[in-house]
């Protein structure tokens, strides 16, 4: 329908607002795209160490994420449609229309996205997230665990979601190719507490 590609292009729109990007200009911090990892994220923000910024970082990249769930829902638009709609988003926040196509990893997008598609999946995936950090204190290798633990879990409770969950998942694997490198290097950036 005409009102499903909008909502699409409105989601791919939303999801090119790096909140990364912007809050480090806003706040007079350099780019997150020239230091640490070089994404613009809000693990990347952190290595600023200024926790409140990568704290709205993280919050902003969730918030266009559930946003555009939510106008699907609000639209009347069937749960595997506003998946599809939220992987617009996660899409957008990858390949930003509006800065240069640099963007970061989905994974704070997709959370939002999870969380209005299905808070219980959303919860999994974030206690999987933080058990996984707990350990190792990589934000990579967190994120990785997250998505694989996801995938069982999605097929078991909402399979009508299987399909678009599963390709956004895979967008952000792919996208953490070059973590995946340094993990199995053993020179992936850590975390001290
Ligand atoms: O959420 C992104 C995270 O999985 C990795 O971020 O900056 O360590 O590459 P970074």
């Amino acid at each position: 329908t005409i009102e499903f590609n909008l909502l699409l292009c409105v989601a791919y729109l939303l999801g090119s607002i790096s909140f990364a990007v912007l809050l480090a200009r806003l706040r007079h911090q350099p780019d997150p795209r020239s230091f640490g990892s070089r994404n613009p994220g809000a693990s990347n923000m952190l290595r600023l160490g200024n926790r409140p910024l990568a704290l709205a970082t993280l919050l902003g990249d969730m918030g266009k994420g559930a946003l555009v769930v939510w106008l699907a829902r609000h639209e009347g638009l069937e749960p595997v449609q506003q998946a599809w709609v939220g992987l617009a988003a996660v899409i957008g926040h990858i390949l930003p229309l509006y800065h240069r196509f640099q963007g970061g990893k989905g994974v704070a997008t997709a959370a939002g996205v999870l969380l209005l598609l299905s808070w219980p999946a959303a919860a999994v995936a974030a206690l999987a997230w933080l058990g996984a950090f707990a350990i190792r204190s990589i934000a990579s290798l967190a994120s990785l665990v997250a998505c694989v633990v996801l995938l069982p879990w999605l097929a078991w409770h909402s399979p009508e979601l299987q399909i678009p969950v599963s390709l956004m998942v895979l967008i952000i694997l792919l996208r953490h190719r070059l973590n995946i490198g340094r993990l199995l290097a053993g020179t992936e950036n850590r975390f001290r507490s």
